[in-house]
Formats: structure tokens, C-alpha cells, sequence
């Protein structure tokens, strides 16, 4: 890290002494699923607009990196509707100071590219995976493609990705009855499954009250079930992992709504229209996408720093504030 970049004191850290060393890039809001938590109606297509050219995502990546970023998450909307997915992961991967490339994806095209993927750099995937049962999968995601996509993750996990992660939103009256089947799935598959607690967003109020799960509940049935808590490293983001000695896989707990989730906060997130965001649900984000299309990263930097200094102690999700987070596809989560 560059402790000044061109005159530009550089320092990802906001009021609160949190430092961010993860950025989350969002390369486009376009998505093929129709998640009934995040997107039941599929994408209107009337919004569909251009995301960041591969030009404007290296400045912005030159930029992050120059301050500090490490690691980068491609999300979306769905990453890889985008025909240049490859090469944005290589830029991401060979930009100075990134040490670590990641993509979350709904696995569509996982079984035909992770190879590509990979080659271009790709060190963790995860993949939403929020049913094993094919027709609960295609309830939740609209899409008949759960053997795809569990063909997809078997191929990252013996290409030799480190760090392969199921997502999965839990779901009262959907997927919650099927824990114990992820747990079974654990006990072969050395990954990651993460399980996260519903969010309230601007568009799923009704949903929300009947689905959501306190993600108190799944951890003390972890707790009964022998899982113990993996001591979190300093740079640990907010998921709390669980391991058991019977199992080759973990568990990750994502609990928005519990206590002190925004202490640990270490990321900050771009929009594919390029736009920075200091939190999921804080605000409309500010428009930077003038600077990256000019390749300023001095000035990309300046404005990135200024802007961090309002960002708040914590999300206000607990009070029923979903701020302008119509769908987390805007951001991918
Ligand atoms: N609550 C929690 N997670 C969500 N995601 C999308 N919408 C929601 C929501 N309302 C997450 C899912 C998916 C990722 C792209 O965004 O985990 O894997
Ligand atoms: Fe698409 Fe992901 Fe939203 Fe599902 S959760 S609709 S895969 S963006």
C-alpha cells in the first residue's frame, strides 16, 4: 500500500477507526434468476443500462488498490451475463496490490467457465445454492438448474479453488426444513455453506414478515448439533464460522440483525453504474463514474476518501430502515 498517492494522503478509514480493504464491484444489475427474496419478478428490462466499461473498472480497481484494497468481490446482478467477465477478473488479479479475486454467481454458466475463471486468476468463488431439492430450487430461483449448478461447484472444488462457499438465504416456509440436508452435504464437500438471514428491503415487506428466520435460531441449533465457533482472524468479515470434527465442510452464519454485525464492517461497495456505496442499505450512492471514465485515479482516490468520512456506525435495519435497497441485485448483497 502507498502511504501517499501522488499528494493523495491515502487511508480507507472512516470515523469510527474501521479500516476497508474490500472492495465490492458490482458489474452489472441485470440478473437471469428470479429469487423470490431478491428479484420475484425478474429484472425490468426498461432498466438496464450500461454498466462500467473494462477502462473504468481498472481505474476504479488502481484506485482501491492504490489505498489499501486487497480483495475484491465481482458481483452483480449476475456477473456472468457479462461477455468480459474473464477479463475483468484478470485486471482485478493483476492490479498492483490484489491479492485476492472473487466472484459470487448464481452458477449458471459456473460448469462451462470456471476453468476460464481460474486461469484468469480467480482465487474464491461463491455460488447461491439455496435448495438441493431441484424443485425447491426452482421455487425459490425460477430456474429448473440445481444439477448445473451443483455439477458447476463439484468442478471448482476439484479445479483446485481454496475457497469455494454456498450461499443460501433461509427461508421459513421454503428452504428452512432442508437444513439438515446442507448439514449432510457438509460432511463430503470441503466448502463453505453459508447460511443468511432475509433482509428487509424496499421491495419484499410482505415476504419478509413471513419468511424471515432469526439467525439466533439456526445457531443454537448449530450449538446443540456439536458445531463449534472458528475464532475470527483480525480481517474476519461479519459472518461467524463453525466447524465439527465430523464434517469436512463449514458453516458460515450471516446475522444482519444481530448486535455489533457493523463493527467488523471492512468493505465498501461500487455499483456497476459506478457509483460508491458506504453500506448495503446507507444510501443512493455517489456518482463517480465521471472520474473513472476520465482514468483519474488521483482524483478517484481524493473523492473516495472524502466520501468515507461520512459513513455511519452502523446500518439501521433493526429499526425497519431499508434505505434506497429496492433489491440487494442493485448491489449484490
Ligand atoms: N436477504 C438476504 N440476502 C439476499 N441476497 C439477495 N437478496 C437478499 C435478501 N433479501 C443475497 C443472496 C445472494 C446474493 C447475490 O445476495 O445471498 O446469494
Ligand atoms: Fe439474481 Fe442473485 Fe438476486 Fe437471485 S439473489 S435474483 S441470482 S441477483
Amino acid at each position: 500500500m502507498l502511504d501517499d498517492y501522488k499528494g493523495v494522503q491515502v487511508k480507507l478509514e472512516d470515523t469510527f477507526g474501521r479500516r476497508f480493504n474490500y472492495l465490492r464491484l458490482s458489474i452489472t444489475e441485470m440478473c437471469n434468476f428470479r429469487c423470490n427474496y431478491c428479484l420475484p419478478n425478474g429484472n425490468d428490462c426498461d432498466t438496464a443500462k450500461d454498466g462500467m466499461t473494462v477502462a473504468e473498472i481498472q481505474t476504479l480497481v488502481q484506485a482501491f488498490a492504490a489505498m489499501g484494497t486487497t480483495k475484491i468481490r465481482i458481483t452483480g446482478g449476475e456477473p456472468a451475463l457479462r461477455k468480459d467477465l474473464t477479463d475483468i477478473i484478470a485486471i482485478c488479479k493483476q492490479t498492483q496490490g490484489i491479492q485476492k479475486v472473487a466472484l459470487t454467481t448464481n452458477g449458471f454458466l459456473l460448469k462451462r467457465d470456471i476453468g476460464k475463471y481460474q486461469d484468469a486468476g480467480l482465487d474464491a468463488i461463491n455460488v447461491s445454492a439455496d435448495s438441493l431439492d431441484p424443485r425447491m430450487f426452482a421455487a425459490i430461483t425460477g430456474k429448473q438448474k440445481l444439477k448445473d449448478i451443483l455439477l458447476g461447484i463439484d468442478k471448482a472444488i476439484s479445479a483446485g479453488i481454496k475457497d469455494v462457499k454456498l450461499n443460501t438465504v433461509m427461508l421459513k416456509q421454503f428452504n428452512y426444513a432442508e437444513l439438515g440436508a446442507f448439514f449432510d452435504y457438509l460432511k463430503q464437500h470441503p466448502v463453505t455453506w453459508r447460511f443468511i438471514e432475509l433482509m428487509q428491503t424496499g421491495d419484499n415487506q410482505t415476504f419478509f414478515a413471513d419468511n424471515h428466520v432469526p439467525g439466533n435460531t439456526i445457531k443454537s441449533t448449530l450449538i446443540d448439533q456439536g458445531w463449534q465457533r472458528i475464532v475470527r482472524t483480525k480481517d474476519a468479515g461479519p459472518a461467524q464460522e463453525f466447524s465439527h470434527p465430523d464434517f469436512k465442510g463449514n458453516i458460515g452464519l450471516i446475522m444482519p440483525y444481530s448486535k455489533d454485525f457493523c463493527n467488523a464492517c471492512n468493505r465498501l461497495r461500487v455499483s456497476s453504474q459506478g457509483k460508491l456505496h458506504l453500506c448495503l442499505f446507507a444510501e443512493q450512492g455517489l456518482n463517480i463514474r465521471h472520474l473513472l471514465t476520465l482514468g483519474d485515479v488521483e482524483q478517484t482516490c481524493a473523492t473516495i476518501v472524502t466520501h468515507l468520512q461520512d459513513k455511519k456506525i452502523s446500518h439501521y435495519l433493526t429499526d425497519g430502515f431499508t434505505g434506497a435497497t429496492k433489491q440487494l441485485a442493485m448491489l449484490g448483497g
